[in-house]
C-alpha cells in the first residue's frame, strides 16, 4: 500500500494528536525532498525508535537567498514517496507553500543568534533564520515527537538543538550519522548537480577531513596547522575551490586557541559551481592529551 500523503496542517495535526492520545510515540523526519539514502537512514532510525513515523517534504523558500537554487532545487515526488515507503514511513506531510505561508512573507521568525552567523551563516546570512523558522513551525504542526536530523548539516543540527533547548519545545532532537558514497562523498540532494569529473573530484572534501583528523590524532592541538593541512588537500584538486575550513568546539562552533578532546572539523568547497559541505568529529586520544 502506498504511504498516505497529507497536505494540510489541520489534518496532519489531528491525526498525530490522535496517535499520541492512544499512547503512541511519534518520530518525525523533516526533509526538502529529492530523498537519498541519507534521508532513508533517518527514516529507518525513526522507524526503529517510535510507533508512528511521519516525514515532511517542503522546499522551504525562507532558507534560500534570492540568488540561490530555490526554483531549480531538484524534485521527484514519485521517487520520494517510494523511498519513504521503503524506509517505513507511515504518513507523509507534503504541504504547499500556500498552506505553510498563506499570508506570504512571514512577520515572525526564529533566529538562533551567534550560532547562525558564523561559518555557513557568513556565506548565507539569512539561511539559518529560514531553517529555524520553518523547523519551529513544523515542530508546532507535528507536535511532541522525536525529530531526526543528519549530522552532515552539523551547524543546522547544533542550531536546532539550541532552539529546542532555549524555547522549551517539546521535541527530542536526534542527530544521526552521515551516510557516504563508497568514495567518501557525503550523500546530498545537490550531488546531482555534479558532472562526472566533478563527482570524482568531490571526494576531496572527505580526504581533507581525513587529513585534519590524522593531524589531530597525531597530537596537533593548534587549529591553524590542522585547517592549513585540510586547505592544502583541497588546493591540490583543480576542480575544487575552498569556501571555508574550520576546527571548532562542537557546541559553541567557535575556534578554540587549543583544541579540546573533541573537535568538529567543518569544510565547505565549491566543486565546479556546486557548493558542498561536510564535517567530522576528531578526538584527541588520551595518550596525546597530556603529552
Ligand atoms: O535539512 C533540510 O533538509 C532542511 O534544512 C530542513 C531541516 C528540512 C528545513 O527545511
Amino acid at each position: 500500500m502506498t504511504v498516505p500523503v497529507v497536505c494540510t496542517i489541520d489534518e496532519i495535526g489531528s491525526r498525530l494528536d490522535a496517535d499520541r492520545r492512544a499512547g503512541l510515540q511519534v518520530g518525525f523526519v523533516p526533509t526538502m525532498g529529492y530523498l537519498h539514502d541519507g534521508h532513508g537512514s533517518l527514516m529507518r532510525a525513526a522507524r526503529a525508535g517510535n510507533d508512528v513515523v511521519v516525514a515532511s517534504i517542503f522546499v522551504n523558500p525562507l532558507q534560500f537567498a534570492p540568488d540561490e537554487d530555490l526554483d531549480s532545487y531538484p524534485r521527484d515526488l514519485d521517487r520520494d514517496i517510494a523511498l519513504a515507503e521503503a524506509n517505513g514511513v507511515d504518513v507523509l506531510f507534503i504541504p504547499s507553500g500556500e498552506e505553510m505561508y498563506p499570508d506570504g512573507p512571514v512577520l515572525t521568525s526564529v533566529s538562533v543568534a551567534e550560532l547562525s552567523s558564523r561559518w555557513e551563516g557568513e556565506s548565507r546570512p539569512t539561511h539559518f533564520t529560514g531553517v529555524a523558522t520553518v523547523v519551529a513551525k513544523l515542530f508546532n504542526i507535528i507536535g511532541p515527537c522525536r525529530a531526526y536530523f543528519g549530522r552532515k548539516d552539523f551547524q543546522q543540527l547544533t542550531i536546532i538543538e539550541r532552539m529546542v533547548h532555549d524555547l522549551s519545545i517539546p521535541v527530542e532532537v536526534v542527530g544521526c550519522p552521515i551516510i557516504r558514497e563508497p568514495d567518501g562523498l557525503a550523500m546530498s540532494s545537490r550531488n546531482i548537480y555534479l558532472s562526472p569529473d566533478e563527482r570524482t573530484a568531490a571526494a576531496v572534501l572527505r580526504r581533507a577531513l581525513d587529513a585534519g583528523t590524522a593531524a589531530i590524532e597525531a597530537g596537533e592541538r593548534n587549529p591553524t596547522p590542522v585547517t592549513g593541512t585540510m586547505a592544502a588537500v583541497v588546493g591540490a584538486e583543480p576542480l575544487a575551490r575552498l569556501d571555508y575550513v574550520a576546527a571548532v568546539d562542537p557546541s559553541t562552533l567557535e575556534t578554540p586557541n587549543i583544541l579540546g578532546p573533541r573537535t568538529q572539523l567543518l569544510i565547505t568547497a565549491y566543486v565546479g559551481s556546486t557548493r558542498l559541505i561536510d564535517n567530522c568529529t576528531a578526538t584527541i586520544a588520551d595518550k596525546n592529551r597530556d603529552a
